[in-house]
This record gives structure tokens, C-alpha cells and sequence, in this order.
């Protein structure tokens, strides 16, 4: 049988918050539209957290009322802290992802919060999601090094599983934040953390910063995972985070999956036009190989 791996499209959020161009909030809605005519069947639509620290995400409540949900698309908002909770369950968001963070300076500049404090938020959050019936999953990002602390010690990641897990969250991603993985750190973290959170349904976020995203992929799957973040276009990156770049392209890792045999459900020739399209919005090139290759066979 095909294997599936379902990609998380992370675009309209990840992918946004950082880029240099400014869309519209009818624009991000034509952005969400045409990844759902790609075939995206959950994707990070929008992030609650405070508009000063993120501008681009200010108009995520609008973007949620708007949202076409005659299609069946799980739309999941970010949150960091109870304010942002709150707030996304009363814009209707099909799923809750929480972000908590494995180095101190990032977490600071990020969220105000060390990782404990991260996981106390997540534990004082968790039992809000729960009673509306949301499904609940997790970010731990900067899980494979810190911007400003540099190594991080791959037993305060698994300790946030740990603790992730006995919140209920449904998903956990395990979040290369500044693109500083390889993919031995990768295998050797998916398996630490295993051993210490051995129920936790596991999803993986890479950025591209140093050309090893794709590479971390593959050895992300091949341990096992069935989940994958990635933004069509290659765009993104954090605001805290200095030089970061983009996700993991979605066309890029459709295009290597499929031609593997792997099945995603999602129409690569599709989403290099929406890739192409979202360089006319956002007035500059797109990092994606496919959007530039194209496909192949053609
Ligand atoms: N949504 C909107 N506003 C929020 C908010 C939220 N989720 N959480 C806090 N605020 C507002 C407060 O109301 C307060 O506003 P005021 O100054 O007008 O009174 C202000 O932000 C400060 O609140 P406080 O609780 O002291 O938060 P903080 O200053 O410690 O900041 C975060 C904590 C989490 C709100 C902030 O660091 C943040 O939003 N970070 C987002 C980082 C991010 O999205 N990174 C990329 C994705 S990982
Ligand atoms: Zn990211």
C-alpha cells in the first residue's frame, strides 16, 4: 500500500508573519483559497498572539471570519499564551496548535517565557482547549538549536513531550526554528523523544535556512513520522529569530515524495502556480526549486 505523509501548510502563518511583503486580509483569504484548491486539507491560517510582536498576524480574527467553510479544511491558530487561546476558539478555529520553546533566549525574545514557563502556559491552557472539544496540538520550537543560546539540550525537549503528552496534546511538532538540523540530530531526537513520550503522535517543522530541510525530511520519515510542516512558496521565517529564512517548500517536498511513490493528496502543478502567483503579491521571488524547475516529467 502507499504510504501517505500529510503536509500541514504552514504559509498563510509561518510563511506571512515574516515575509517582507504586506497582504491584504482579502489577499491572505485568496492565498488560503487557492492552497484548498491544491488540496490542502489543514493548514495554519492565522496566529493569535499580540499585535505588536506581530504585525503581519493582526487581521487573523478577520481572516478566520472569512474563511470559505463550505471546504473541508481544518484551519488551526497559533497561540502562545491564554489571551491568544481565548481568542482563537471565539474566531472558530478547527485546532489549536500551542507553541512552547526549548531554549531560554528565544524563549525570552519569543514569548516571554522559559521553557518550563512554556509548559506551565501549555498546562494552564490545555484544559480550555479541551472543554470546547478543539483538537490540541503543540509546537516545541527552537528543538534543535537556539538563535541566541546556541545548543539545546536534547533532554529539555523530550521533558516538554513529556509534559505536552500528559496535557493531551494530540500532535506534537518537533520545530527547526532557525534551519540548524541535520538529519542524524533529527533521527537521534525523533528517538529521545520516543523514549520519554512514547504515546506522542509526532509532526515535524523544518525551516531551509541551511539547505539540509529537505534532507531532515527524508530522515524524518524514514523514522516513522507521517507529518509534515511546510510553506508553499519556501517563504517565512520567524521575527525572533535573526536571519531566519523560510519553511521547507511544500512543492518541493510534494514533488520529492511523489516521484518516491509516497502519496500527499496534494496537486504540485497547482501549488507551483499558487507559488507563482503569491511572488505577484508579495512583489519578490519565492525560494521554492519548483516554482523555478518545474516539474518533472514535465
Ligand atoms: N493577543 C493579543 N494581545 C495580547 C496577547 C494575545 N494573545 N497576549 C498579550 N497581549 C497583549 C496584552 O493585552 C498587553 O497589551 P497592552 O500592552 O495593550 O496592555 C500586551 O500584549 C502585553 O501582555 P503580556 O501578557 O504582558 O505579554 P508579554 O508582553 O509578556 O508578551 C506574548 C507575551 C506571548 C503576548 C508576546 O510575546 C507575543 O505575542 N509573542 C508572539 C511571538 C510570535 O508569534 N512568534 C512567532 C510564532 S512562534
Ligand atoms: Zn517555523
Amino acid at each position: 500500500m502507499t504510504r501517505r505523509i500529510d503536509i500541514v501548510e504552514v504559509g498563510p502563518r509561518d510563511g506571512l508573519q515574516n515575509d517582507p511583503g504586506n497582504l491584504s486580509t482579502e489577499q491572505k483569504l485568496e492565498f488560503i483559497a487557492r492552497l484548498q484548491d491544491c488540496g490542502v486539507k489543514r493548514m495554519e491560517s492565522g496566529s493569535f498572539v499580540s499585535p505588536k510582536a506581530v504585525p503581519k498576524m493582526a487581521d487573523s480574527a478577520e481572516v478566520f471570519m472569512g474563511l470559505d467553510r463550505t471546504k473541508p479544511t481544518r484551519h488551526i491558530a497559533l497561540a502562545l499564551n491564554e489571551k491568544g487561546v481565548r481568542r482563537a476558539i471565539d474566531a472558530k478555529a478547527d485546532e489549536i496548535n500551542f507553541v512552547l520553546v526549548a531554549g531560554e533566549g528565544f524563549g525570552r525574545r519569543n514569548q516571554g517565557m522559559s521553557p518550563s514557563e512554556s509548559a506551565d502556559m501549555l498546562e494552564q491552557c490545555a484544559p480550555l482547549v479541551h472543554e470546547v472539544g478543539l483538537p490540541l496540538s503543540a509546537t516545541i520550537s527552537v528543538a534543535f538549536g537556539d538563535p541566541y543560546d546556541g545548543e539545546v539540550d536534547p533532554g529539555v525537549v523530550a521533558n516538554l513531550a513529556a509534559r505536552a503528552q500528559r496535557a493531551g496534546v494530540g500532535e506534537l511538532a518537533l520545530g527547526d526554528t532557525i534551519g540548524v538540523a541535520s538529519p542524524w540530530q533529527v533521527r537521534a531526537l525523533i528517538e529521545r523523544v520516543l523514549m520519554e513520550a512514547p504515546d506522542v503522535f509526532l509532526r515535524m517543522h523544518f525551516h531551509d535556512t541551511r539547505g539540509a530541510a529537505l534532507a531532515n525530511v527524508t530522515a524524518a520519515i524514514e523514522e516513522g513520522v507521517d507529518v509534515i510542516d511546510a510553506s508553499c512558496g519556501g517563504i517565512g521565517g520567524c521575527p525572533f529569530a535573526p536571519a531566519a529564512t523560510g519553511n521547507v517548500a511544500t512543492e518541493d517536498v510534494v514533488y520529492m515524495l511523489e516521484r518516491s511513490g509516497f502519496e500527499t493528496g496534494l496537486d504540485l502543478s497547482k501549488l507551483i502556480e499558487t507559488a507563482k502567483w503569491l511572488e505577484t503579491v508579495l512583489g519578490h521571488e519565492v525560494s521554492s526549486s519548483l516554482s523555478k524547475a518545474g516539474p518533472f516529467p514535465a
